[in-house]
Formats: C-alpha cells, structure tokens, sequence
C-alpha cells in the first residue's frame, strides 16, 4: 500500500518536473538594436526580466548590452556579423581577440551566461550570392580553438543561424540542402554535433506568405487549415511544421537526422504590409507558442519540441533596411518603447510593457493648417530620410491619413528623433507643434524617448539639419 502511494508520488513528481522542464525550455527573444529611438539596455534587461523572458538572442557583442546583462541569469546568444567572418576565418590571433574580448572577459562570477555564439547571421542567404560561404567554416576551427584555449568549449557553444532557404523541396520528407550548399552543409552540420552545438534555423511563414501570392493563407498559421499537406502518412497543417521537417530530412540525408533543432528567428510583423497586422501577428505568436509549449513535436519528431525558440522580435527597429520590404521595421512584439503591441502569454502570464521609460513631453510637430502645403515636397522627403515613414505606404497602419496626415507624420517623426527641438519643426513656417496627440485610429503620432543615445542624430548635409546645428551652438566656434 505504502509503497504503491510512494510510486505514486513519484510518477506524479515526474509529471511536474516533466512540465517544469518544458516551460523552462521556454521561449526567448531576438534582441536588435537597429533602432531610432534606443532604450536603455538596462530598460531592457528589466524588461526581459518583468516578462520572465530567459533567453535572448544578440546579433553582436555590443558591450553596453552585455554589461547591462552582467548578473541577470539570462541566457545569451552573442553574435558576430558576417562581415567579420573574413577576417576571423584568416587569423587565429583574430579569433583569440574576439573569443577573450567578447566572451571570456564576461564569463566571470556575476557576468554574462553566455551560452552560444552565432558566427555569422543567415551566411548562405540566396541573396548573398556565396560571398560568405567560404568563410564560414574555417572561422568555426579558429573560434573554436579560441575557446578551448580559454577553457569555455564546454560552457559556450558555436552555432551557424541558417536561413530556411538553405534547404528546399515540395514535400517535407524530400527535404534537401541546396545543392551549392550539400559539401559545406556536410562539414559545418558534422562540426556542430562533435562539438554538441544544435542547429539553429530561422524560420518565416510570413515571408513565405508575403513573397507567394498562391500560398495558402491558414497553412501559415497555427489554427488548421483547408489546405494540409499530404506527405505519405505524414499530414502537415502548418508552414512551419512542414518547413522543421523539411529541414529534419536534409540533415537525415547527410547522417544528422538526430541534430537537435534551435529556432534562431520566427515570427510576425505588425506593419508595413497587408500581411502585417496585430492581429495576424498575435494569431501567429500565440500558435506558436502554444505549439512549442505542448511539445508535440512534429511528424517526423513526435513528442520533442524544438531545444529553444527566439521570437523575431522583442522590439521595433526603426532604422533598419527596408530592403525586404516596409514590415522590416515592425517585427517587434513590443513597440520600440516597449510598450506590449497585442496581448501574448509566453509561458508565464501576458506580456508587460517596459517600466521607467523616459519619454520627451507630450508634444508633436505637425503640418500647419493654415499654411499651403504645395511646396512641401522637399521638406516632407528630408523627414522621412531620417524618420521612418514606413507605416504611410500601402499596407501600413498610416496610410489612410490623407495627404496632410502624411506630412504631419513625416514632420513629427522628424521632430521626435532631434529631440523636439523647436526649429525642427519649422519646415520653412509649413510644420507647427501642437499639444494635443494627432494618432488616428491605429495610426500612432509617437513621442520619442530620451533613454540612452539616440542614432536619430545624423550629420548629413541638409537645410534643416545645418540650421539646426548652428541653433545648437555646436558650430559657434567655426563663427
Ligand atoms: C567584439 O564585438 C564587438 C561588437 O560586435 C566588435 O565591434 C568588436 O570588434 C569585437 N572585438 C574584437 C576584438 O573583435
Ligand atoms: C491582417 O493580416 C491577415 C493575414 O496576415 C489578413 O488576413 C487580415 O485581413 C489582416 N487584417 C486587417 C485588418 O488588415
Ligand atoms: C501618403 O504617403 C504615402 C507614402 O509616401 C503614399 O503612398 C500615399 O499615397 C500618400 N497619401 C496621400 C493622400 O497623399
């Protein structure tokens, strides 16, 4: 008796250690800092901590970053961009500097948990045409001596994040690594398992949906589809259980179909496209989440969830390229003061904004009412070329506002970036500041933040930022 209420407790402390563990397998976040308006890292670190957030993803090694990361617990994934991958590739002494400059000088009592190095991001993207596929490889060896050297092989592992458009096929089962790639795939793939490094892959129905007029809008998210895909006995209700099977059979094919899987980047803007709403991306990120927490695994790896997920993004990055198109701004599940865009359970309670975040006073620079707008053509493309304008085109949260909207949104976002400098907001007697929020419906008219330093500040040429500069004082000495 006693002791089959004994096995009892035991199965019943496995099942609760059991669902520790999945929650603790739980979801980080990517952490850019391509931004306009920066908060402070350690407003940031607050707010992964506040959000329980234990896992963040860097894209570099920026020291006030880290610093701020110094004694919090969360786990890092530090990053070297692909335009240093030459370099290290060429030089072990290189390799040294960087393993001891941005790692071993953390990896102290009360430092930084670093846990992965990302040597390179997306290297074999189809749009870089192999500039850096060479060098990935041999940037591994010396980075990975670099750290046995410093005793940390054990602790901090090396990954390379691969975009899934390094793999392809129609059906998950025949999935293979681009035939350009099949050679240095096989090395890299067999590199990371004798290192027990996992790969890690970025993941984009949304993309998939954006780039793809036939793609089957439900079989992007998480919710059912009328349009599964039929693989043999395996049936696939979403992109991106497809696209991790997909990815599974690559790696089967080259011997590694036991590697275990990190998803590097996934998720969904909010903006910039017609895509990109709160609510597709808030449908998405909940499915998500939900799919990862349930450890359901997929068809081809039932019951095993993938090791870590990185949501894309924790924050806005207004200054990044629009390249890829206008959503590129709007990744974040908070807006870039941090403030909670939809609600969103990550695995432990809904989403809370950013505490302490000091904003410039309520005030927004916008278009004059009484003042003729029809030379405002060159006024209205200087503000956007430092401001970003992205949510006024098609698709965007803004692009209902009418023509005078557009210029008061492209005058404030001006404004807001140089610190609500009054002559910034003259614009040859067009712009005027007003008390009163001009937001329309989803359209927010944003205040900037005054935290940390602003990038906003750049010295192009340019009417409006010369006088300004005069203005400031900065340029009396040369008078
Ligand atoms: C450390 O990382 C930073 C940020 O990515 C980079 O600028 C710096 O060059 C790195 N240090 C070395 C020695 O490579
Ligand atoms: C939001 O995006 C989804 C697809 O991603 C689309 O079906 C829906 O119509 C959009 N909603 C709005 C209000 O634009
Ligand atoms: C507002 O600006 C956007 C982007 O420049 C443009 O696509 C749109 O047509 C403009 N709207 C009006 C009413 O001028």
């Amino acid at each position: 008796m006693t002791s089959t209420l004994f096995s009892m407790i035991t199965v019943l402390l496995f099942c609760v250690f059991a669902v520790v563990e999945v929650v603790e397998s739980g979801i980080g976040v990517n952490w850019g800092t391509v931004a306009l308006h920066k908060l402070s890292p350690e407003t940031v670190v607050d707010l992964l901590k506040d959000n329980k957030i234990e896992k963040v993803k860097l894209f570099d090694a920026d020291p006030d970053v880290l610093k701020a990361l110094m004694g919090s617990g969360i786990e890092v994934m530090v990053g070297i961009p692909n335009e240093m991958l030459a370099v290290l590739s060429s030089s072990a002494s290189v390799a040294d500097l960087w393993v001891s400059q941005n790692v071993s000088r953390y990896m102290v009592k009360g430092g930084v948990n670093i846990k992965y190095v990302a040597v390179g991001n997306e290297p074999f993207l189809t749009s870089y045409s192999g500039q850096y596929q060479s060098y990935v490889f041999p940037a591994l060896t010396n980075l990975q001596q670099s750290l046995a050297k410093g005793n940390l092989a054990g602790m901090v592992k090396l990954v390379v994040p691969c975009n899934a458009d390094a793999y392809e096929s129609s059906l998950p089962s025949q999935g293979a690594f681009r035939p350009e790639l099949a050679q240095i795939m096989m090395q890299i793939v067999s590199f990371l398992s004798s290192n027990g490094s996992p790969f890690v892959v970025n993941i984009y129905p949304f993309l998939s949906l954006y780039g793809n007029s036939d793609f089957p809008q439900d079989y992007a998210f998480f919710e059912g589809t009328t349009h599964p895909v039929v693989d043999g006995p395996n049936v696939y209700y979403n992109a991106y259980d497809g696209n991790f099977d997909t990815l599974l059979a690559a790696l089967s094919k080259i011997g590694y179909g036991h590697m275990p899987i990190v998803i590097g980047e996934i998720g969904w803007p909010t903006d910039g496209a017609l895509g990109a709403n709160l609510s597709a991306a808030r449908l998405f990120n909940k499915g998500l989440v939900n799919r990862v927490l349930s450890n359901k695994g997929t068809p081809l790896r039932p019951g095993v969830p993938p090791m870590d997920v990185y949501l894309f993004s924790l924050l806005d990055e207004g200054a990044k390229s629009v390249l890829p198109g206008n959503f590129e701004r709007h990744w974040g599940i908070f807006s870039f003061d941090g403030q909670a865009k939809y609600s969103l359970n990550l695995g432990n309670g809904l989403l809370k904004n950013a505490k302490d975040v000091h904003y410039l006073p309520s005030r927004w620079c916008v278009a004059n009412p009484t003042r003729d707008l029809s030379a405002v053509a060159n006024h209205f493309k200087l503000a956007c070329s430092f401001a970003d304008c992205t949510t006024l085109n098609y698709g965007g949260s803004c692009n209902g506002i009418g023509e005078k909207g557009n210029i008061s949104y492209a005058f404030n976002g001006y404004y807001q970036l140089q610190k609500q400098n009054p002559r910034t907001c003259e614009f040859d007697g067009l712009g005027i500041v007003t008390f009163r929020d001009p937001s329309v419906g989803d359209c927010r008219f944003l205040v900037g933040v005054t935290d940390g330093k602003s990038s906003g500040f750049r010295l192009n040429s340019g009417r409006i930022v010369s006088s300004l500069i005069i203005f400031g004082g900065i340029f009396t000495v040369v008078v």
